[in-house]
């Protein structure tokens, strides 16, 4: 598999003084993930805390997320997803493909499985090879939910790529609907439309095969720079990622699509401002809030550094919230 970015962690970036570390559980452990730690993995109750902090632990030793030191594992962003209940749960149920890129720990194919949807064609796909046994030792799922998880490096190179798990094991084209929670943020530019690209390549050629999903949004598109211990390359350079609002992710889609030859039905792309998810009411398993109230240092550690950049549109403080998207093949 391909190196993480351009080198290994930087050093100290595993040091549990990162705002992005938190140290106890506080709203993370809601209702919802409470549950299904207690009825699908049958955790007794007074041992899923003490659970939790062991296997964050174990994945923040394999690199430093936020998404880990945050507990988002306990989240459950496509169940969030407006077309969730509509759309994605009764096309599971009756027989279609699903893929989580960028799955982390696999909350989101667990709570699927949980709410009814059969586990033999639910796919995850993560950098990390480690997160397989580690999304097993959370779920404890091993025997009921095998060979699901696919190790690969949506940035790696196209002879790489192609021979990689996701187009070996998959297949181009093969793939219903492609789920990316909180994913292509991660990215600059050149390499958000490298990633689109490839989820285009590997969903379906059956009309009304989906990719959706949910990230970070603005309302002015900006190319940002990182903050520390993520901000450069081994080499020294900087790291930017691409945050977009409604219109500049639409149209990153749009430009994909046209250029692969896939046609798209008009893109759905929703802005939901932060306030709005904190606003949530109390006890309510929105997911969110945990999400967004953290600094923007941590929302997206780094990028590949990338040789051409989009021009920065704005350096003021962006108004953030978050984008729910869906991009339907025609
Ligand atoms: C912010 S986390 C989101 C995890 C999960 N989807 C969620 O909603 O909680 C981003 C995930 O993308 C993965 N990732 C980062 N770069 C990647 C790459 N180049 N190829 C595949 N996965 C990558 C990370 O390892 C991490 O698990």
């Amino acid at each position: 598999m391909a190196k993480m970015l351009d080198g290994p962690v930087p050093n100290g970036a595993r040091s549990v003084s990162w705002p992005w570390y938190h140290h106890t559980l506080t709203t993370e452990l809601t209702v919802d993930a409470r549950k299904l730690l207690e009825q699908y993995s049958k955790i007794p109750p007074e041992d899923i805390e003490s659970h939790i902090y062991r296997i964050r632990d174990k994945a923040w030793g394999v690199f430093p997320w936020p998404c880990v030191g945050e507990f988002w594992f306990l989240s459950f962003g496509l169940a969030k997803h407006p077309l969730y209940h509509t759309m994605v749960l009764p096309r599971l149920i009756s027989g279609d493909s699903l893929l989580d890129l960028g799955a982390c720990l696999g909350q989101d194919l667990r709570k699927c499985v949980f709410d009814g949807a059969p586990p033999d064609r639910l796919y995850a796909s993560d950098l990390f090879v480690e997160y397989e046994d580690l999304s097993y030792e959370l779920w404890r799922d091993r025997e009921s939910f095998p060979n699901h998880f696919f190790a690969d490096d949506v940035l790696s190179d196209n002879d790489t790529f192609m021979q990689g798990n996701l187009m070996m094991k998959l297949g181009p084209g093969q793939t219903d609907m492609i789920v990316i929670n909180m994913f292509l943020h991660l990215f600059d530019y050149c390499n958000q439309m490298k990633v689109v690209t490839r989820i285009l390549r590997l969903l379906s050629h059956k009309p009304g095969s989906i990719v959706l999903g949910s990230q970070a949004g603005v309302v002015e598109p900006i190319e940002q720079p990182l903050k520390p211990p993520f901000d450069k390359t081994q080499d020294g350079e900087k790291r930017t990622i691409f945050r977009h609002s409604p219109e500049s992710f639409t149209r990153m889609w749009e430009d994909a699509g046209k250029a692969a030859g896939v046609p798209l039905r008009p893109i759905v792309c929703e802005f939901q401002k932060s306030e709005v998810i904190e606003a949530s009411a109390p006890g309510m398993d929105t997911g969110l809030a945990a999400e967004e109230k953290k600094p923007f240092t941590a929302d997206d550690l780094f990028s590949r550094a990338s040789t051409t950049r989009p021009k920065v549109v704005s350096q003021s403080g962006p108004e953030t919230g978050r984008l729910y998207f869906s991009v339907i093949r025609s």
